[in-house]
């Protein structure tokens, strides 16, 4: 949450911000600002996108080379020009830029009152800022040593940025939980919150870990740990490439990523999936083997669209390898005291790999001995960094709030990491592995197949864009993407919608049918087929409108429903990759319908780096 970006060197550093938080806004957008240093230290911020900020600085002086830059998800404070960041300190000398949370900013608000400081905004951003001033100035240290000494008594988390007007040529950032990315050019140095600002510039990066602080000139980098060490800097080639993470002809970055899914899908089983050997090759599995397979649980960790994969990974890992599994919400396990035993592995999944709640669950998991897997897209996040072993997703940047295609490699990485322990345990026949290997295989083309059908959800989006609420339902496999259509038609349609198991309705939301309710039934062919037909018929004796994905040549449920989406028939194991895909496209095509914009849905951003 919050995107940071900053830079120092011989370019003019507005428009290197300005772009960079762009490609940031997807991490919150609902103010922005910059702060410029060029003699005199010139704060811009304003409520609102990008561009209104943009808009509001035409004209004005925004020449500097070295400046701060930052797109906010409110945490504390409303969404306002006042509580916009970055901040500047009571004596004026002072921006800093923050994402994270401060947890105990009250306290050392009160101190900083005591002492006369009167604070202009309600964020806990300023509260730090004064608090680095105060160091800075009555223990007369330079504002290095002030950020060391007052990051000792912060408990929360931050990437925070200065900038200080007496010291031109430096930039000051520090790092606890959120993530922050270094750009080493020639004689210039950027700093973002992940990659995407920086790419245009070099591909030569440093990821900053936790407690570390960096010293940034134009032509020099020092990074130091808190207790006033060295440390030389790892610097890594990112392998991205530019247009990975611009719109590439598409109207929004979601249906980009949509369409993306046959090649996603191809890439996270490319140099893996070997069909004409029957073989999976993948060397987190294969190095940690013993711990796997001898499991006695498996805790899938994860928050929102991650947590729906872990659900079907269930099914999947109960299915082939008989291991018992459970599924967590990070953000509820993180805070009980689960019964945790050495020989318990922790699935984490996570896109971004900088979820707060997943991080502090699983650092809870590995303190008490269980053998954390990750499950993660972003190369080099905080989680694959934490995670003991791990598989990563390969599904390229993800921009678009609603997650889609890293929700689809989610599930081919976990299916593949099951059928790989099966294999190993014996749990699972030559036959069942061979077919659910050519399933993987073919999965790319059948996906094609269903991306067809775009026109006609647009069209069915016409139809239901005006309902008020909507029910998702499923069974088995299918049951967590009833919740995951659920979730994408929420989050960018703002149409109330509950995911259900669909026998469950019964005990409940079928009160909520009549005849202007739309349910999505996800009933594609598999083993409970004649079972969800039951609870069709169900719904249509209650004169609810019935909407299904079905398989390719079933004859049943079309005679059953308002409208139905057909997609490729697959085996129950692997439906979900496919039965998604309709759902994803008409979550996007209804948000569109009613002009939201689906790319930065309201209140939400794209990785939740606060609890
Ligand atoms: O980066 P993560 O996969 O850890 O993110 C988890 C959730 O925040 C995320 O899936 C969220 O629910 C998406 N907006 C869903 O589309």
């Amino acid at each position: 949450m919050c995107g940071i970006v900053a830079y120092i060197g011989p370019r003019e550093a507005y428009p290197v911000i300005l772009k960079g938080l762009k490609r940031l806004e997807y991490r919150g957008y609902d103010s922005s600002g910059v702060a410029l240093l060029n003699g005199d230290l010139r704060v811009y911020k304003k409520k609102g996108k990008v561009n209104e900020l943009e808009e509001s600085l035409i004209g004005k002086d925004v020449h500097a080379h070295a400046g701060i830059g930052h797109t906010r998800w409110a945490t504390h404070g409303e969404p306002s020009d006042r509580n916009a960041h970055p901040h500047q300190s009571a004596n004026g000398k002072l921006a800093m830029i923050h994402n994270g949370i401060i947890e105990n900013y009250a306290q050392l608000k009160t101190e900083l009152q005591k002492k006369g400081y009167v604070f202009k905004s309600d964020t806990d951003t300023e509260v730090l800022l004064n608090f680095i001033e105060d160091i800075h100035e009555n223990n007369q240290c330079g504002l290095e040593e002030a950020v060391r000494i007052a990051l000792k008594r912060v408990v929360g988390a931050y990437v925070i940025v200065l900038l200080d007007a007496a010291n031109p040529d430096t930039i000051i950032a520090a790092r606890k939980g959120s993530p922050l990315v270094i750009g080493v050019g020639k004689g210039e140095h950027f700093l973002a919150s992940d990659a995407s600002p920086i790419i245009e510039y070099t591909k030569e990066v440093v990821y900053v870990n936790d407690y570390e602080l960096a010293i940034l000139k134009a032509d020099e980098l020092v990074l130091k740990n808190l207790g006033n060490e060295k440390i030389t800097p790892f610097v890594q080639k990112l392998d991205l490439e530019l247009a990975a993470i611009e719109k590439g002809g598409y109207d929004h970055f979601m249906l980009k990523e949509i369409f993306e899914q046959p090649d996603t899908i191809f890439d996270c089983l490319r140099g893996r999936l070997d069909v004409s050997n029957a073989t999976i090759t993948m060397a987190g599995v294969q190095n940690n083997i013993e711990h796997l397979k001898l499991a006695n649980r498996i805790i899938m960790v994860a928050c929102g669209t991650s947590w729906h994969a872990g659900l079907i990974a269930e099914y999947v890992f109960e299915e082939l390898c008989r291991i018992p599994v459970e599924v967590e919400y990070a953000s509820e396990f993180r805070y009980r005291n689960p019964v945790i035993h050495k020989g318990d592995v922790i699935f984490a999944i996570s896109q971004s790999g900088e979820t707060a709640d997943t991080i502090v669950a699983i650092e809870r998991a590995k303190e008490q001995g269980a053998f954390i897997f990750g499950v993660v897209n972003v190369v080099g996040s905080s989680i694959a960094r934490i995670s003991n072993a791990g598989a990563y997703t390969h599904a390229g940047p993800e921009i678009g709030v609603a997650s889609t295609k890293a929700f689809t490699a989610q599930l081919v990485v976990l299916t593949m990491i099951a059928l790989k322990i099966a294999k190993e345990k014996n749990t699972i026949s030559e036959e069942r592995y061979v077919h659910l290997l050519n399933e993987l295989h073919e999965a790319p083309e059948k996906v094609k197949e269903i991306l067809l059908l775009n026109d006609k959800i647009q069209e069915l989006a016409e139809k239901y864009k005006d309902a008020k609420d909507a029910l998702y339902l499923g069974r088995g496999y299918n049951f967590p993407v009833a919740l995951e259509g659920a979730l994408k038609l929420k989050e960018i349609s703002y149409i109330h919608a509950e995911g259900y198991a669909a026998a469950e309705m019964k005990h409940g939301p079928i009160a909520l049918v009549d005849e202007n309710l739309p349910v999505v039934f996800v009933a594609t062919k598999d083993s409970y087929h004649e079972k969800i037909i039951s609870n069709i018929q169900e719904i249509k004796a209650r004169k609810g409108k019935v909407v299904a994905v079905i398989s390719e040549g079933d004859e049943t449920i079309p005679q059953l429903s308002e409208d139905i989406m057909v997609v490729p028939q697959a085996d129950e194991l692997v439906a979900p990759m496919l039965s998604v895909i309709p759902l994803q496209l008409f979550a996007y095509h209804i948000g569109v319908a009613k002009g939201y914009d689906v790319d930065k849905p309201r209140n939400l951003a794209k990785s939740v780096t606060v609890e």
